[in-house]
């Protein structure tokens, strides 16, 4: 079997080891011959890499591990691209989650002005990697979640509409893993879905099990009383995201013929949101508290001691989508699976050119993207207006265009005016003068 060779881009990423234990776990159907870890911030990566370098020389000492901050040396010979970069790190999110706040405004890391900040500075970061990889890896696939995953395949729809460069989101899949819990299944991959939408903005409209059995009634029941917060405890979900996952009952409420993404709280229910957020303390601050701290802490507990059992890394099974990706296009397995794609007519009364979430099949050309036909007016008119909020942020990204930028932050569906918009507008340009292009 081919063995194939991978960089990390943003190795010094909290999940990156929990990757790398999961790239380990799934050897037998996406074997390694090289992993490379790629960052900007050399001494970020220096203590991941060096536990993971531990862990390697352990569990697979075959497979050659380097890390390194050199583009060159990060991007050649590689078949796989693995980037989740975070340009401006938490600090940054910290401030696009706080900003909004100050003016009653949703803070979220992806949604809302938030996002939108976010945004402004990954296009850059994300073009840059995928011009690296053109450059030394020209056969190589660059599978991307990093966010503002919307935004982020917008840009790159535009800007490099010929790059091997496939989009996918977590949020689906942990909810569908939830649903099958539900269902009283083993796992999502004994369910068939349909599903259409944005990224962190979509519904599913179809839930069945390996034979066609319809399972949206079961899970109906319980989604109305409780969202997606199943009967058995849930061991290690921390408070914030359970809260979410509660939440999903009223915004399920809105159209009950489907079941929505956890993230269309923030649109739906932003005053809700708003009233539950605090402004001195945001999930940035809790990711900083947490997984920031347990990660680092035990990659140097590794380190220093030289063995893995001096840390508690854990495995981070539910990223195994990854490795179906990969598998989907290393073999051609016709794997269908929901990515971020251009529209071209799949739901026939959105933009063609919109970007959207929606099954496709996957294979070694890529993915196949599966007709959606004609969506319901509620989603259409949410969906057109947040494809145009995207949109209006790439091009002021292009234009370094100050009004277009005010026109996305007002269209967002989270931002009650234009005065309101501009305000916030001019607090993050003031805190992002490191990371955006400077708008006229
Ligand atoms: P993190 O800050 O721990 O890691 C990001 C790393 O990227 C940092 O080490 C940083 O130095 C590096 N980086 C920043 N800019 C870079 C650049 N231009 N080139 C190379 N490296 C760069 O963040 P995290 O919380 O571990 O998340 C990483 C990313 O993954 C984020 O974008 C996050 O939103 C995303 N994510 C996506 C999904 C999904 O469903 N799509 C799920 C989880 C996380
Ligand atoms: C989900 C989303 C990701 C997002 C993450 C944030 O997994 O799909 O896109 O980055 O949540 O989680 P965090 O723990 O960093 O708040
Ligand atoms: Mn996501």
């Amino acid at each position: 079997m081919k063995k194939f060779s991978v960089v990390v881009a943003g190795g010094g990423s909290t999940f990156t080891p929990g990757i790398v234990l999961m790239l380990l776990q799934h050897q037998e159907r996406f074997p390694l011959r090289a992993i490379k870890f790629y960052d900007n911030d050399g001494a970020r990566q220096e203590t991941i890499a060096e536990a993971c370098k531990v862990i390697l020389r352990e569990q697979a000492p075959e497979i050659e591990f380097s890390y390194t901050t050199d583009p060159k040396t990060a991007f050649t010979d590689v078949d796989f691209v693995m980037a989740h970069i975070r340009v401006g790190k938490y600090p940054m999110r910290e401030k696009d989650e706080k900003i909004p706040l100050r003016y009653g405004v949703v803070g979220q890391e992806t949604c809302g002005p938030g996002g939108i900040a976010y945004g402004m500075r990954s296009i850059g970061g994300v073009l840059e990697i995928v011009d690296y990889m053109e450059k030394y890896s020209p056969d190589a696939w660059m599978l991307n979640y990093s966010n503002p995953a919307a935004i982020v395949a917008e840009a790159t729809r535009r800007l490099r509409p010929h790059a091997k460069i496939l989009n996918i989101c977590d949020m689906p899949i942990g909810i569908e893993g939830r649903m099958a819990q539900i269902a009283g299944l083993k796992s999502r991959k004994e369910m068939r879905v349909r599903y259409y939408g944005l990224n962190h903005f979509g519904w599913w409209t179809l839930v069945e099990d390996a034979h066609g059995n319809d399972l949206m009634p079961k899970i109906r029941e319980h989604v109305a009383k409780y969202g997606y917060v199943p009967s058995a405890d849930e061991p290690g979900v921390e408070a914030s995201w359970n809260d979410t996952f509660a939440k999903a009952k009223d915004v399920w409420a809105l159209d009950p013929s489907t079941f929505p993404n956890t993230y269309l709280k923030y649109y739906l229910f932003p005053d809700y949101v708003v009233a539950h957020s605090n402004p001195e303390h945001t999930r940035a601050n809790e990711v900083m508290e947490h997984r920031e701290k347990h990660v680092f802490s035990s990659c140097a507990a590794i380190t220093k001691a030289g063995e893995s059992s001096a840390g508690e890394l854990e495995i981070d099974e539910h990223a195994s989508y990854i490795v179906d990706l990969a598998t989907a296009i290393a073999f051609n397995t016709q794997e269908r699976m929901l990515l971020i794609v251009p529209n071209q007519g799949a739901i026939n009364n959105i933009d063609p050119e919109a970007m959207v979430e929606i099954p496709c099949l996957v294979g070694s050309n890529g993915p196949e993207p599966l007709t959606v036909g004609k969506i319901p007016l509620f989603q259409q008119g949410l969906m057109s207006q947040q494809v145009a909020v995207e949109k209006l942020v790439v091009e002021a990204w292009v234009e370094k265009s100050y009004l277009k930028l005010w026109q996305a932050i007002t269209l967002s569906k989270t931002v009650p005016s234009a005065s309101v918009a501009k305000a916030i507008l001019d607090d993050l340009i003031a805190a992002n003068k490191d990371y955006w292009p400077d708008l006229k």
